[in-house]
């Protein structure tokens, strides 16, 4: 048992209908932790700091304020640890999990199948099994428009076919979902919401939590906001002879905000609910690398240098979402633009150069 009980901020008795968040302290975690407790839900965060910070907790406090934040408790614990989590759904009457908790780097998953699959497959089981000897059958999962691969016609529902992925981390997505649909389809008591993310960026409005990437950033924002900070000396752009415009990949980046009231929306719908339902979490239109270099650039008054160079294995040219199922059922849209996206990285990492625990 990993620091089970180490930080305990409020309850010792039963409370009714907490929200259990794995992967709490994390980047989306994080500002959906935020979102929930102003919305006035009891959150019980279970994060084992992998790829994390406690002191994103301070951080919390600071943007919710002191009551709201009594509604939060917090366990560092492994989702892969039974035991421990036997023991938090023993201490709370958790009625709803929101499933971030696992490891996102696609580059590192090629290296390391067997980490991904244990943390990502294998904790999902544990915490499935655990809530179901709970008697808690509502989960919302986190998954990624990596399952739809390199796209036949854009843009994406959520009736385009799954494709086979190209790495380990995107197999994690794409059976995970069939996990958890294998377990509604064996006990219909089970809620199952699958949320397809684009590609996340942005920060909290105040610059207090935002992405805060451990060694050199995989991701575009992050790497441009380094650079921007003087961290790194250019950007290194995959690509300019892909299909688009301007020959550079297009994304359909969405505003880490957005994407945590998508999880808020999601889980107010859901109860009473069962079934599997899936959701695209995305705006409906992309950006090009150049175009949000651009941005950044603009958003930051800080030059970007940037390089071209070859494809980086497995990109695709070219995705972005459909995303009025989610607007037409869970009453959810994304309202940022990527000027709000940029400008609020930039703020985040101009205000934490070295990230939290710098
Ligand atoms: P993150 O790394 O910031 O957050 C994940 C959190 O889970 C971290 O705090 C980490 O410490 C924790 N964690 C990892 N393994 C754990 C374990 N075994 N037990 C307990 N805690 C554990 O990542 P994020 O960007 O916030 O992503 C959250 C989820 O969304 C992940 O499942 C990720 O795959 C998925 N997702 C992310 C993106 C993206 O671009 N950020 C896109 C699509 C899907
Ligand atoms: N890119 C660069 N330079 C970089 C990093 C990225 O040019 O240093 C380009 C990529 O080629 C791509 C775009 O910027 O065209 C976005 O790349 P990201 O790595 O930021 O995002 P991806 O679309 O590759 O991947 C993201 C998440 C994955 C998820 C996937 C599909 O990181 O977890 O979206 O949803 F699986």
């Amino acid at each position: 048992m990993m620091g089970l009980f180490k930080r305990i901020f409020s309850r010792t008795k039963k409370i009714q209908g907490e929200v259990l968040v794995t992967g709490g302290t994390g980047f989306i975690g994080s500002h959906t932790v935020v979102d929930l407790l102003e919305s006035g839900f009891s959150v019980v965060i279970v994060d084992n700091l992998e790829n994390s910070s406690e002191k994103v907790l301070d951080r919390i406090e600071e943007i919710v304020g002191e009551k709201a934040f009594e509604k939060l408790t917090f366990y560092e614990a492994d989702i892969r640890d039974e035991e421990a989590l036997t023991s938090i759904f023993d201490a709370h009457d958790i009625k709803n999990v929101i499933h971030f908790a696992g490891l996102k780097a696609v580059g590192e998953s090629v290296e390391k199948p067997l980490e991904y699959y244990d943390n990502n497959i294998a904790g999902t089981c544990t915490l499935c099994k655990v809530m179901g000897n709970a008697g808690c059958k509502s989960i919302i999962f986190s998954s990624s428009s990596t399952v739809y691969g390199d796209p036949d016609t854009l843009p994406l529902t959520e009736e385009s076919p799954k494709k086979p992925a190209t790495n380990p981390y995107g197999w994690t997505k794409w059976m995970i979902e069939q996990i958890l649909t294998d377990l509604y389809t064996a006990d219909p008591e089970w809620d199952v919401v699958l949320l397809r993310y684009f590609n996340p960026i942005g920060a909290h409005v105040s610059g207090l939590i935002g992405e805060d990437p451990k060694g050199i950033p995989n991701n575009l924002v992050p790497y441009i906001a380094q650079t921007a900070v003087g961290k790194r000396d250019k950007v290194h752009v995959f690509g300019d002879d892909y299909a688009t415009p301007d020959g550079t990949g297009i994304r359909d980046y969405i505003h880490v905000v957005d994407l945590a009231a998508g999880h808020v929306a999601a889980l107010q719908w859901m109860q009473g609910h069962t079934g599997v339902e899936i959701f695209n979490l995305g705006t409906g239109s992309g950006s090009s690398v150049l175009e949000v270099i651009k941005a950044f650039q603009t958003a930051s008054g800080q030059e970007i240098p940037y390089v071209i160079e070859e494809r980086r294995a497995g990109d695709i040219a070219q995705n972005f979402a459909d995303a009025t199922k989610a607007e037409k059922i869970l009453g959810w849209k994304a309202e940022k633009t990527l000027e709000d996206m940029v400008r609020d990285s930039w703020n985040w990492q101009s205000k934490n150069p070295e990230g939290l625990e710098g």
